[in-house]
């Protein structure tokens, strides 16, 4: 970045590596003019990493950021690692050596992207973790993501009113005694927000466990045993199924399982659905809830099958990332509205969150179609087109 702008006015150039450098200086809004000439917005190179193509909410980011930095005149280098961490290091790196100005990160293992930021850092390309907060290193200027915490807690929320307990109000039904049983399940151990996800929910379900509402008959409750490395559909099938083998083959009713992702949901949903449950809702499945409305699991929603999801409409999470890529370009600070929760283990990143919102079948119209998210005949065909 510094090299281009310092083609362009010295003003800018200061200001840009100020806040490139986190050091927040006040900045210039004058960046791009100067006694050098101005810099042609097709000089500027955003290397946007994605980590996997296996999961659409990547592939929407992927091409909402593209389609966005491109109408605003930037060349852009984006690359997805197919979930493995040496392919994404080695793109990054490139990205680097090619002559990124702005990195926009999501990364897959969070603690595993060190060397690349002080690279970096080293040639003042400011860093914007996507989504998921990339920890251990100081090089890391802003994280734009969803307020994680509260996807956690909306997806316990969802949980107990899917299992009839609370109402939609959220108010708890009085006959709804219990116990019931349930199942937890994690995402990835190495993705921060996995962790942020988990807490938010058992913030929910915790207490309801105390008061005995809640079996968690297997008795696994603890994060690293319910965790799904990679957030994978097929681990977690087979954890399902062997807890089904483990703890409910002696016929004991299973109620509902808090799943964090869609994917790891659909992975499930096919293993109960391999033992006789369902195969709907209606028809005794248990509760399953989720996270990212794809479009197979939104279709399984509208089916009455999966009971709901989160949705985190990646379009504006692209578009806040393109605010951020601008500001830094601009040689100006990036609005943060969260400056307290997310220290990646060496200092708190600046960070601002979006909300989400959840999605049971009669919000699929209002939320998501309407939205035009989702069209109506991808929600019926559960393949997006
Ligand atoms: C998380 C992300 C979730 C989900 C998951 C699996 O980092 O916040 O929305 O996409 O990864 O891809």
């Amino acid at each position: 970045m510094r090299r281009k702008i310092t083609m362009a006015a010295t003003a800018g150039a200061l200001a840009l590596s100020l806040a490139a450098c986190g050091g927040g200086g006040a900045g210039s809004t004058e960046g791009e003019e100067g006694a050098g000439g101005e810099v042609d917005a097709s000089d500027i190179t955003v290397g946007v990493a994605m980590p996997t193509e296996t999961s659409e909410r990547w592939i929407a980011d992927g091409n909402a950021v593209k389609d966005g930095l491109e109408a605003l005149g930037y060349q852009v280098d984006l690359q997805y690692a197919g979930d493995d961490i040496p392919t994404q290091t080695q793109q990054i790196d490139q990205m680097i050596t090619s002559g990124a100005d702005v990195l926009i990160i999501a990364s897959i293992d969070g603690t595993a992207l060190t060397s690349q930021l002080e690279n970096a850092a080293a040639q003042d390309i400011p860093v914007i973790a996507y989504d998921r907060l990339i920890r251990d290193s100081e090089n890391v200027d802003f994280y734009v993501t969803f307020d994680n915490f509260a996807v956690g807690v909306a997806q316990g929320t969802a949980l107990l009113r899917g299992m009839g307990i609370l109402d939609a109000a959220g108010t708890r039904v009085a006959d709804a005694a219990g116990p019931f049983n349930i199942e937890l399940f994690a995402g990835s151990p190495d993705d921060n927000n996995a962790g942020f996800f988990f807490e938010g929910a058992m913030s929910v379900l915790q207490p309801l466990i105390d008061d005995g509402t809640l079996v968690v008959k297997s008795g696994q409750t603890d994060f690293d045993t319910v965790a799904t490395l990679r957030w994978s559909q097929e681990a977690a099938q087979s954890r399902m199924e062997n807890l089904l083998t483990s703890t409910y083959s002696d016929g004991s009713m299973l109620a509902g399982v808090l799943s964090p992702f869609d994917g790891i949901s659909r992975g499930i949903i096919t293993a109960l659905q391999g033992v006789g449950m369902g195969p709907d809702i209606e028809a005794g499945l248990p509760i399953v809830t989720g996270q990212d409305a794809e479009i197979a699991s939104v279709k399984l929603i509208n089916d009455g099958v999966q009971s709901s999801t989160i949705f985190k409409d990646t379009r504006k999470l692209a578009e806040q990332s393109i605010t951020v890529a601008q500001a830094f370009i601009d040689g100006e600070e990036p609005e943060a509205n969260d400056t307290e929760t997310y220290d990646n283990g060496i200092k708190v990143v600046p960070s601002y969150l979006l909300t989400v919102d959840t999605v049971f079948a009669e919000d699929i119209a209002p939320l998501l179609v309407d939205s035009e998210y989702w069209t109506a005949d991808e929600v019926a065909s559960g393949v997006a087109e």
